[in-house]
Formats: structure tokens, C-alpha cells, sequence
């Protein structure tokens, strides 16, 4: 999914990550707390998600508040990952200066082979987007595409979302 986070001085930035799943509060991705993505979190925690389906024609949208997980579910969620992935995110410091790429290859060959753990590094989180708006976007071939827009109130339980159409 397409993820968008501003800088506390408001100034945007987007990138796809990977959606893992969903609870009953939100949608969860993970990344660095390091990353642009994570400091701007840090800063604002107001983000935005977009989801296309080209094939279906069809686009899932939510605004909300995205925080890092507590982190023993941070930990179950990194224990899913598979070992190389998780020995690339150790290695690799996301956003940082690349100097020299075979040396950061060859980091990740020397960490699989050495047989060691790999453990969460304690800046990687499972984040929550938790939504307080959310559309559902349908498109047809008559052009008027189906707009459902969600808004949740003020309370946390389900009925507190409100829905209504909205034009194309
Ligand atoms: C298909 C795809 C999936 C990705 N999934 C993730 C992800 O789950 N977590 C992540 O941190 N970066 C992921 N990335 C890389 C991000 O798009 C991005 O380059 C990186 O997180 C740094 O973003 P930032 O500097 O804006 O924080 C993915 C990229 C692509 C193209």
C-alpha cells in the first residue's frame, strides 16, 4: 500500500509498504523508526494509506493516526519475517548514505552464514494505522464510480462509524 506521513513543518512524503495484516484497530506495516517515514511519525502521527486493485478496479483509502506497536507484538511480527528479510533489515540502515554495496551484500552473507539470532533491532516496529476515515472506491463502466466514505466518531466501538455516498 501507498503510505503517506508529513514532517511536523507539513511537508509530505509517500512510499509503498508492505500492508501485514489487520487487527480490530488498524492496519499494520512495518518499518524503521529511523527512516524518513519514521521520524516524520515520530513528529506527526497523522498518515494517509491508499490500496489499488487495478484488476478489480477498485481503491481502499484511510486517514488515521499510525504509532509502533508495543514491542513483544513488534517481536511476533518480526519472528514472521523470512530470515533474509530479516537479516537485510539488520544490516542495512534504511536512508542512510550507500557507500559501498558489496560490502553491505556481503554483511548480509556473512550474518546468514554465521548462524547468530536475528533479532529485532530495537528500532524496528510494527506500526498500526488506526483509521479514522476510510472509503471504499468502486469503479464502474459507466464512469459514476461508487464512493462509500467512512467516518468513525468520537468513541472507539464499532458503532461509532458513520457512513455515507459521496459523488465520483
Ligand atoms: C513493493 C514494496 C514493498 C515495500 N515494503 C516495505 C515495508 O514493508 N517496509 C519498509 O520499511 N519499506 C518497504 N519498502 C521500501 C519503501 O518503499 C521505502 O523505500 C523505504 O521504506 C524507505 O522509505 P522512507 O525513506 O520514506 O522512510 C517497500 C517497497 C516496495 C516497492
Amino acid at each position: 500500500m501507498t503510505l503517506a506521513t508529513a514532517s511536523a513543518a507539513a511537508r509530505p512524503s509517500a512510499r509503498t509498504v508492505i500492508l501485514k495484516g489487520h487487527d480490530g484497530d488498524g492496519l499494520l506495516f512495518e518499518s524503521q523508526s529511523y527512516s524518513r517515514k519514521g521520524v516524520e511519525l515520530a513528529e506527526n502521527p497523522f498518515a494517509a494509506v491508499a490500496l489499488y486493485w487495478r484488476e478489480v478496479h477498485r481503491q481502499v483509502t484511510a486517514t488515521g493516526v499510525a504509532e509502533p506497536l508495543d514491542p513483544s507484538l513488534s517481536d511476533v511480527m518480526w519472528e514472521r519475517r523470512p530470515f533474509a528479510n530479516r537479516a537485510a533489515a539488520i544490516v542495512s540502515e534504511q536512508g542512510a548514505l550507500l557507500e559501498d554495496e558489496e560490502r553491505l551484500q556481503s554483511a548480509v552473507a556473512e550474518l546468514l552464514r554465521s548462524g547468530r539470532s536475528l533479532d529485532r533491532p530495537p528500532t524496528y516496529h510494527a506500526y498500526r494505522l488506526s483509521p479514522s476515515t476510510m472509503e471504499f472506491w468502486e469503479g464502474s463502466d459507466e464512469r459514476l464510480h461508487r464512493r462509500l466514505f467512512y467516518e468513525r466518531g468520537a468513541s472507539t466501538s464499532l458503532v461509532a462509524w458513520t457512513y455515507r455516498r459521496i459523488q465520483p
